[in-house]
C-alpha cells in the first residue's frame, strides 16, 4: 500500500532544505523500492499570508490522513507584528497539540568527521550519542491560565502556568525507558524539583514508573540547570535524557551544539501508535541566510531518515540514508556551518546532490 508523506516546507530556509530531502525521496522511489506519495501544503508565516492562519484546518486534516509529516521550519521577522495567536510558531504548536505529538525525540550524535566542528575539545565529544526525549504537548507551553493583564496599580503582569499530570509524565517516561533499553540502558530525568511542585510530581511519577516497570534501566534524577552544566562538562555520561517541554527546548539546543552545528540535528515528534509522526530539523528558519544556498540540508535529510524508521516502517532505507550522510561527511563535503580546514565547501543544493550521489555509489 502506498503511504503518504505530507510535506510542510514552511518559512525561511525551510523550502530549500526540504527540496534536498525531496531529492533523496526521489532517489529512494526510483532505486530502492520506496512507495511513497508526496503531498505539499503551507505552515507558519507562509500559511498566514495565504490562508490567514499559520496552520489551517484543511492542512490539519491532510496531516491526520498522512503516514508521516516532514516539516522545514517556521518563523521570520516579517511576521513579528502579527497577533500572538497567529504567529508562525503558533502554527507549529497547534500542529503538535492537535496531532497529539507528545514525544519529541532529539538525537545528538557526533559524527567522527565533524569532531573539529564542535566548540568543545575532541576528547570531550568523540563518540557522543545522546537522545533527548522532550515532552512536547504539555507544561508551560500550553498551561492555563496564561496571558498579560493590567493590574489595579496600572502595572502589567505576564503569566504562564507550568502543569503536568501523572498520565502526561508516565507516557513520556515510558517512551524514554523503552528507547533506553534499545540503546545504553540509562535514563537521566531532568526537572527543577528543588523549586517547582510540577518538578516534584515529575520526579515521583518517574520514580514510581521505574520501580514498577523499568527497574532494569539505570535511572538518575538531575536538576535541569545541573544537566545544562553537565552537558558541557562531561556529555558522555548521558544516554537518554527525559525532560519537560521548556527544559527540553533549551537542553536540546545545547546538546545539538555539542555536535558542531545545529544544522546537523534531526527530530521526530510522535503520538500514540498508528498516528502520523512529524519530522523536522531542530534548527529554526534562519531568515538571515534564506535563499542564499548556504543552509545545511543534512538535519532535514536525517529527519527524513527518522520518518522512514519510525513512521514508514522502512528502517532499512533509514540506514541507507544515514550511511550516505556519513560518507559525504567523510569525503570532506561541507556546508558553511560545518566547514573546517581541508573540507570542500558546497551549497545547499550541492550537499543534497552529494547525498544522492553517495546513495548511488553504495
Ligand atoms: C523548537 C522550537 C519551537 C519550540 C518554536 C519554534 C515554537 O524552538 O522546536 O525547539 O520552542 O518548541
Ligand atoms: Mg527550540
Amino acid at each position: 500500500m502506498t503511504q503518504t508523506l505530507q510535506i510542510l516546507p514552511g518559512d525561511g530556509i525551510g523550502p530549500e532544505i526540504v527540496a534536498e530531502a525531496e531529492k533523496v525521496i526521489e532517489w529512494l522511489r526510483g532505486h530502492a523500492g520506496l512507495e511513497l506519495h508526496v503531498e505539499r501544503d503551507l505552515i507558519g508565516g507562509q500559511a498566514y499570508d495565504a490562508y490567514g492562519v499559520p496552520f489551517a484546518d484543511e492542512t490539519l486534516e491532510k496531516c491526520r490522513a498522512a503516514s508521516a509529516i516532514l516539516m522545514g521550519s517556521v518563523g521570520g521577522p516579517q511576521w513579528d507584528g502579527v497577533d500572538y495567536d497567529k504567529r508562525p510558531e503558533a502554527g507549529l504548536l497547534r500542529a503538535r497539540s492537535e496531532l497529539g505529538l507528545f514525544a519529541n525525540l532529539r538525537p545528538a550524535l557526533v559524527f567522527d568527521a565533524l569532531i573539529d566542528a564542535s566548540s568543545l575539545k575532541p576528547e570531550i565529544v568523540r563518540g557522543l550519542d545522546i537522545l533527548i526525549v522532550r515532552e512536547l504537548t504539555g507544561g508551560v507551553y500550553f498551561g492555563e491560565p496564561r496571558g498579560i493583564e493590567t493590574l489595579a496599580n496600572g502595572e502589567r503582569r505576564g503569566f504562564n502556568t507550568q502543569t503536568y499530570t501523572t498520565s502526561e509524565i508516565t507516557r513520556i517516561g515510558r517512551v524514554a525507558f523503552e528507547l533506553a533499553r534499545k540503546r545504553g540502558n540509562k535514563v537521566h530525568s531532568c526537572e527543577k524539583a528543588n523549586v517547582m511542585e510540577s518538578g516534584v510530581l515529575w520526579r515521583e511519577e518517574i520514580t514510581a514508573l521505574h520501580a514498577a516497570t523499568y527497574a532494569d534501566v539505570e535511572l538518575e534524577h538531575m536538576y535541569a540547570d545541573n544537566c545544562a552544566m553537565q552537558l558541557l562538562r562531561n556529555p558522555s555520561q548521558f544516554d537518554v535524557i527525559v525532560t519537560d517541554n521548556l527544559f527540553g527546548d533549551i537542553l536540546s539546543d545545547e546538546a545539538a551544539m555539542l555536535t558542531g552545528s545545529l544544522g546537523m540535528l534531526p527530530s521526530a515528534s510522535l503520538g500514540v501508535a498508528g498516528t502520523p509522526g512529524l519530522y523536522e530539523p531542530v534548527h529554526g528558519s534562519a531568515p538571515d541566510i534564506a535563499g542564499l544556498g548556504k543552509a545545511n540540508p543534512l538535519a532535514t535529510i536525517l529527519s527524513l531518515a527518522m520518518a522512514l524508521r519510525y513512521s514508514l516502517e522502512r528502517g532499512d532505507l533509514a540506514d541507507m540514508v544515514e550511511a550516505a550522510v556519513r560518507r559525504v561527511l567523510n569525503d570532506g563535503v561541507r556546508t558553511a556551518d560545518i566547514m573546517s580546514t581541508g573540507g570542500r565547501e558546497v551549497s545547499t543544493d550541492e550537499m543534497g546532490s552529494a547525498v544522492v550521489a553517495a546513495l548511488s555509489a553504495a
